[in-house]
């Protein structure tokens, strides 16, 4: 498969200031070079800046947990992607089912969010997934159309070019209990699906990755998957031996 596997870190709201220099740092010093993966991390914003200088020439990318739907203005509490850009952030994730379930954010919200990313360069992770109760009403396959359809009707299949899909079950994020490689496959290849139904390319291309409870130990066999092409990942993201073997596993 030509698409090259990407492993993002999302801290969420966790450490200090001290913990995610050392995090950063003890992730930086395990690289291996000439790592076939691409890295990504995204540190809380406030440790954005000092991520940034620390990642400066090296093989990590730097991302934001969000970015907001508009480029300036009377926005209290928000970070805009030109913003980030400044900081030498390429990406950004959107539509994180925390901001979508704990902040309200709606799918018009997330696509809009997903368009100011892509408007300034900035490579949106937009994620998408079912809930538990989603799954067992059999609604997986809805959810999925309802949230990507939101973003392809205001920016068009072609803005996937420029972006990252991460499917993520909420019933599988922090509880320990991941998606079966099975599970995930069969969303991830539906999601392609979807795609390649408007365009081909594009849909081999897009990199889609998985994330919900991955650990150095499920990784391989779930980015194993034909439609698998990477994780995003939040509790082991946290530990550098275990975000890096996560990397490798990739
Ligand atoms: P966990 O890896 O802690 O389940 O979190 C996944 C996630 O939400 C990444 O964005």
């Amino acid at each position: 498969m030509a698409r090259r596997p990407l492993v993002v870190g999302n801290w969420k709201m966790n450490g200090t200031r001290t913990s995610s220099q050392k995090l950063l740092a003890d992730i930086l010093a395990g690289l291996p070079d000439g790592c076939a993966t691409d890295i990504g991390v995204c540190p809380p914003a406030i440790f954005i800046p000092e991520a940034s200088a620390a990642v400066t020439g090296k093989l990590i990318r730097l991302g934001a947990q969000n970015v907001a739907d508009q480029d300036q203005g009377a926005f209290t509490g928000e970070i805009s992607a030109s913003m980030l850009r400044e900081f030498g952030c390429s990406l950004a994730i959107v539509g994180h089912s925390e901001r979508r379930a704990i902040y309200g954010e709606t799918d018009a919200l997330v696509a809009a969010r997903y368009a100011k990313a892509i408007a300034h360069g900035v490579t949106p992770i937009l994620c998408v997934g079912e809930t538990l109760e989603e799954r067992e009403a059999n609604a997986t396959f809805a959810v999925i159309d309802r949230q990507l359809g939101a973003v392809l009707d205001l920016c068009g299949v072609e803005s996937l070019q420029d972006a990252v899909i991460a499917y993520e079950p909420v019933w599988a994020i922090g509880t320990g209990r991941t998606a079966s490689k099975e599970q995930a496959q069969e969303v991830h290849a539906y999601i392609r699906a979807q795609i390649a139904a408007r365009n081909a390319d594009v849909a081999a291309k897009v990199q889609i990755l998985y994330g919900g409870s991955v650990k150095p130990d499920n990784a391989a066999e779930l980015f194993g998957q034909p439609d698998v092409d990477g994780g995003l990942i939040g509790g082991a993201s946290l530990d550098a031996q275990s975000f890096l073997a996560i990397c490798l596993a990739a």
